[in-house]
């Protein structure tokens, strides 16, 4: 399929890339294409950003039948344009399409959208350490319905946000609040496919984590509110006592490109990773036993970030003296350096644009 190119008679003004913060800034252009039972996906175009014309009865508007990915474009030294494991992402978008029974797309095909419009929108890119585009993909269900039951049209948009970091922190530890109230995600639902919904649950928690002063949340499972499963925006990590473990996948944990990324590089450089079930109870008493040496998590918005803090149930503890240890930093230097392409990529994860 070809995709079909307008650009924008008014481009904007590009924002100051050392104030860049994260997700509030988008670029001149958008990609759109459109799904249709009986024709398939169809007519692909990159046209100027602007707001979407939706029906108010869109079935996505109801029943939240949508999802998302995050990906990042960046700017070399030499200013090549890379993208980190886009077909990984391309692949979790089926992933997670099957899960809420949404046509999937070609993978192939969908890497190429993501590349076209960045090529379109490249001015954009910014290149000041730390910063990078910000790409997200969605798909939203359109039928003008109110019945209960999966649209029959939709629409798969791309749009572009060139961002800095995450976290106010930046590569600083932040404080987790582990959540022993709300749950996140239970086996058998979507808490393993980047849906919309996971995120509007997880609000009312961040906001309450946030008022006591805490960064994110750490959601515990949501049957025994025992085993550590992830951070809303990030997969997680911990050493103990020399072992590097992180939560198995079962179903109700986001599988992160950046989870799997730091798998594969820490295997490589020769230190196994556990995927196994670890308590919070665990956790805690390993940090008593001075067995908790560092914790960290994994994500594209945040890429790595130290953890220097957890609340569980009021009683706190600080991991590292609240301070980045050396597996956290080894893999964001690697991990950034190969995004960036500061470092040679031995794993082939990136591609030019
Ligand atoms: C990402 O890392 O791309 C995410 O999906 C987190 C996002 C919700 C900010």
């Amino acid at each position: 399929m070809n995709i079909s190119i307008t650009k924008t008679t008014n481009p904007k003004q590009k924002p100051d890339q050392n104030d860049l913060g994260f997700g509030q800034y988008f670029t001149d252009h958008m990609f759109i294409m459109d799904y249709t039972e009986g024709k398939g996906w169809h007519d692909p175009r990159i046209v100027p950003y602007a707001p979407l014309e939706l029906d108010p009865s869109c079935m996505v508007l109801h029943y939240g039948q949508a999802i998302f990915e995050g990906l990042k474009a960046y700017k070399t030294s030499k200013g090549e344009i890379l993208l980190f494991r886009p077909e990984k992402n391309m692949e979790r978008v089926n992933s997670s399409n099957d899960r809420l029974v949404i046509p999937r797309i070609d993978v192939d095909f969908g890497v190429k959208a993501i590349k076209e419009l960045v090529k379109v929108d490249v001015d954009w890119i910014p290149d000041a350490p730390g910063t990078s585009l910000y790409i997200r993909p969605f798909i939203i269900a359109t039928d003008p319905y109110l019945g209960v039951r999966p649209s029959n049209t939709y629409k798969f948009i791309i749009i572009l946000s060139p961002v800095g970091a995450y976290y106010k922190e930046g590569i600083n530890p932040v404080k987790i609040y582990v959540e022993s109230n709300y749950v996140r995600a239970v086996k058998g639902g979507l808490g393993y496919a980047k849906t919309v919904a996971n995120y509007a649950s997880s609000l009312k928690a961040q906001v309450e984590a946030k008022h006591s002063g805490y960064t994110q949340v750490l959601w515990l499972d949501g049957i025994e509110k025992k085993y550590i499963e992830e951070v809303g925006t990030m997969n997680v990590f911990f050493k103990i006592d020399g072992e590097i473990i992180t939560p198995s996948l079962e179903g109700s944990i986001l599988p992160g490109i950046t989870r799997m990324s730091t798998i594969e590089l820490l295997k490589k450089s020769g230190i196994p990773v556990t995927e196994r079930r670890i308590s919070i109870e665990e956790l805690y008493a390993a940090h008593a036993a001075g067995k908790l040496d560092e914790a960290f998590g994994t994500g594209t918005a945040a890429v790595i970030s130290p953890i220097g803090e957890f609340n569980w149930n009021e009683n706190s503890i600080t991991v590292n003296e609240g301070k980045i240890g050396p597996v956290a930093s080894k893999v964001y230097e690697t991990i950034t350096g190969i995004q960036s392409g500061d470092m040679e990529d031995a794993f082939g994860w990136t591609q030019k644009v």
